[in-house]
């Protein structure tokens, strides 16, 4: 049996065993309707006509719904207006969707959908970030940071460095795709289940778009089949769509995007195009200078501006950039609305200093992992270029430097010089990054988290908080921190679904503090009911006996009261017989708790502040081997240190370490969005795009939690958020391939390697560097 500190997945057994029941296992009313959308073929254009007389009368077909049908607000933009939920005049994307049919059959409706006459008088389509940021075509006005004087850093400097580099996007490749059901009130309401990471914000957009209060509506999340920041906004029209059908017809209806559907109309990863000038002194370390972040955020703001921030807020990982400017901007494109997706943008932000970090080193001679180190934050260069102040610079360096030790980095690294100098075609590379990742929503309203504790009569104990199951372990961790707060096994406590019924106005579970957030709000609510109990307990059951009330707890399933010395003095009561005791005591057995953040700021118009609660940190050495006549490669040995301070669950840490370090391979390596010219996505199915599968795990993979750490700030239990860190730790996949690389032209030249960075990729550089040398 797992620790207790370490029990497995509360769903474990249901999802390896097939029984846990995502959206389309759902049950559904019999008379159910499903749901196909019209999807726009063209990417730029005006809509001039849509007849669907056709589709109204296919066999099955019993309703057809466009823009003009929705009685409340047409725009579903989460943050900031621009996503109509249906096209009015203008199409904006390839995808786009602009009817949609319920019909009594999945396949009556798809077929009907085909009948549809679509005319649109296509205009060119914008598809490059880079022109679209020149033309000043943005979603939202560009934004800088900046510390100190950055062009007189460059003009001091020693050697000042440059370089371009593209950052593909990712697919969120969630195994259920987006999925809901909508179900009638009697009354004017409706409740919808759905696979969302964003419940209220479901809530409040269907209320919008069918002209209700939000009380009329009901979101229920019992888990996603992977969520990856995919569901954050973008499960939302669906779901408005499915309400807005439910009512229309007074019947449920399901809908489900097919997978092919689901990659085109959904948006992904943002792409980035980055730049770096930067100077550093004759050690390579540097003084400063500029880097500019452009970010393909498609068609409309979504949640690009937060996003592009964070990769500003990354720029400098786990270095001091000096005296910087750092200037984010969200291009605007005619692809799909580009989202949240693990990292939120700062794995892309990240890539240009670890870039610049391998060149200042191939241009000095050194090693990179000597220059990184040099680079590292520590006490006398201990402020990121947005003025946060970074307190673990102990922390950030004892991880490098274990990880060096452990990894055996240096004997390895003159293993493979030798190799390298006797192997023709065959190149190995090493490579070691570290991780800083900021935890904290930047959008500082967001930090806050609500739970719902019960406790019944027979003792048993529910839980109901404001953040949903992904996969990630959150209703676990929850779980384990109401049974440590009430002294009972992990099992006395439930967990249900996620429902804005019972906590409301919660915040998207995301931005890596779903644990952190509504661990403390739960942590929150089960004090409230101990200390009532302690009080009914002193009144109750121990009246004539002095027992001070301050030494009371929970533990093992009971109430222990007295010192417990010699065991004299000591009473104890069985939670059994306290909370019958209790209940019959008329003591309430419920509470609700809250938490919000402390200490976060951030002054978006001076771009200064104190933007994160804390840092989470780690590092990866990456070895590969590349045939540099084919491009393949292999990744033959990873190792992990990972700082999650005092783990809440090692076990669910660990998979999430290991999880986010793959998913963050194929990002950087397999998974490769290819469009046409006119803006069609290509990569639409698992036989065109390229996840990481069982066989590309590393065959030498050696993941370690940092221990001893406890998180600097009071965080929950001194525990570090796990969901998006590691997902930046494979960046030592992609240095290390950039290493093998850099041999071919005796480690001299650093070459630009675009990311993912695919065979083709790998083996045009190769050839570039062999003509070169
Ligand atoms: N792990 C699994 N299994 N499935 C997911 O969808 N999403 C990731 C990460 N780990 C995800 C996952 C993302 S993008 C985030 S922000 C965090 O989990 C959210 O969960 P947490 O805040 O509870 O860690
Ligand atoms: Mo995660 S990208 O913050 O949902």
């Amino acid at each position: 049996t797992p620790a207790r500190h370490a029990p497995a997945h509360d769903s474990a057994t249901l999802h390896v065993t097939g029984r846990a029941r995502y959206l389309d296992d759902q049950p559904a009313p019999a008379d159910a309707l499903h749901v196909a959308v019209g999807l726009s073929p063209t990417a730029c254009g005006r809509l001039t006509q849509m007849n669907l007389d056709a589709v109204r009368r296919a066999p099955g077909v019993v309703d057809v719904i466009t823009v003009v049908d929705i009685p409340g607000k047409t725009d579903v933009g989460p943050v900031f207006p621009g996503d109509p939920l249906l096209a009015d005049a203008e199409v904006r994307y390839v995808g786009q969707p602009l009817f949609a049919v319920a019909a009594t059959d999945f396949k009556a409706a798809r077929r009907a959908v085909t009948l549809a006459e679509v005319e649109i008088d296509a205009q060119p389509a914008r598809l490059d970030a880079v022109a679209a940021a020149e033309a000043e075509e943005w979603v939202r006005p560009p934004h800088v940071q900046q510390s100190g004087d950055w062009q007189q850093a460059l003009a001091g400097a020693t050697h000042v460095l440059e370089a371009e580099q593209f950052v593909g996007g990712q697919e969120h490749f969630y195994l259920e795709g987006q999925a809901c059901l909508a179900l009638p009130n009697e009354d004017d309401g409706v409740t919808v289940h759905t696979s969302s990471q964003h419940p209220s914000e479901v809530q409040k957009l269907i209320a919008e778009v069918l002209g209700v209060a939000l009380h009329a509506v009901t979101v229920e999340v019992r888990r996603m089949g992977g969520g990856f920041g995919g569901k954050e906004t973008q499960a939302a029209p669906w779901a408005c769509l499915a309400a807005l059908l439910a009512r229309r017809t007074g019947r449920a209806i399901r809908l489900r995007l097919p997978r092919g559907d689901d990659m085109r109309a959904t948006g992904k990863r943002h792409p980035f195009h980055n730049r770096y000038r930067l100077g550093v002194d004759a050690q390579g370390i540097l003084l400063g200078g500029e880097i500019t972040t452009i970010g393909d955020c498609g068609h409309s703001p979504d949640l690009s501006e937060a996003i592009v921030d964070r990769a500003m807020f990354h720029a400098d990982n786990a270095y001091s950039l000096g005296d910087a400017r750092v200037t984010g901007i969200p291009a605007r494109t005619h692809n799909p609305s580009n989202t949240a997706f693990r990292g939120f943008g700062g794995p892309q932000g990240m890539m240009i200093v670890e870039r610049a970090m391998d060149d200042i080193a191939r241009h000095l001679g050194e090693d990179p992992l000597t220059i990184r180190k040099r680079n590292l934050y520590r006490p006398d260069r201990d402020v990121t270029h947005y003025g946060q102040h970074v307190e673990q610079t102990a922390l950030l360096h004892e991880v490098v430097s274990r990880l060096e030790t452990d990894s055996d980095y240096w004997a390895r690294r003159d293993a493979i010089r030798t190799y390298n100098a006797q192997s023709t075609i065959l190149k190995k590379g090493l490579a070691l990054t570290p991780v800083k990742f900021g935890i904290s929503f930047t959008a500082k309203h967001l930090n806050q988290a609500g739970a719902l504790l019960h406790i019944y009569t027979d003792g048993s104990v529910m839980i109901n908080h404001g953040g949903t199951e992904m996969g990630q372990g959150l209703h676990t961790k929850v779980g384990q921190v109401v049974a440590r707060e009430l002294g009972l096994d992990n099992s006395a406590v439930r967990i249900t679904a996620t429902r804005t019924d019972k906590v409301p106005n919660t915040s998207p579970t995301a931005a890596s503090s779903g644990a952190d957030l509504n661990g403390m709000a739960a942590r929150n609510a089960a004090i409230q009911v101990r200390e009532r109990l302690f009080d009914f307990a002193a009144e109750h059951f121990f009246q004539d006996q002095q027992f001070d009330r301050e030494g009371m707890r929970l533990e093992n399933g009971e109430l222990v009261a007295g010192s417990g010395e010699n065991g004299e003095n000591e009473r104890r009561i069985a939670w059994g017989e306290l909370i019958q005791a209790a209940y019959l005591g008329r003591v309430s057995l419920s509470a609700t708790g809250f938490y919000a953040t402390p200490l976060i700021h951030y002054d978006r118009a001076a771009g200064q502040g104190r933007p994160f609660y804390y840092y989470a940190h780690g590092a990866a050495v990456s070895e590969v081997v590349v045939d540099t006549l084919s491009g393949e490669y292999r990744v033959t040995r990873v190792d992990i240190l990972h700082d999650v301070g005092d783990s809440l669950n090692p076990a669910i840490d660990t998979g999430q370490v290991e999880g986010g370090f793959i998913q963050g391979m194929g990002w950087l390596t397999s998974e490769e969005l290819k469009w046409d010219a006119s803006g069609r996505l290509l990569s639409d199915g698992p036989a065109t795009y390229k996840i990481p599968t069982i066989g590309d795990t590393p065959p030498d993979f050696r993941v370690s939690l940092l221990e001893g750490h406890p998180n600097s700030q009071a965080s929950l239990y001194r525990s570090k958020a796990v969901g998006e860190p590691p997902f930046m730790l494979a960046i030592s996949v992609w240095s290390a391939l950039r290493d093998a690389l850099s041999s071919l032209a005796d480690y001299r030249v650093s070459p630009a390697l675009d990311t993912p960075a695919t065979p083709e990729r790998v083996l045009f550089v190769a050839q570039a560097l062999r003509q070169a040398a």
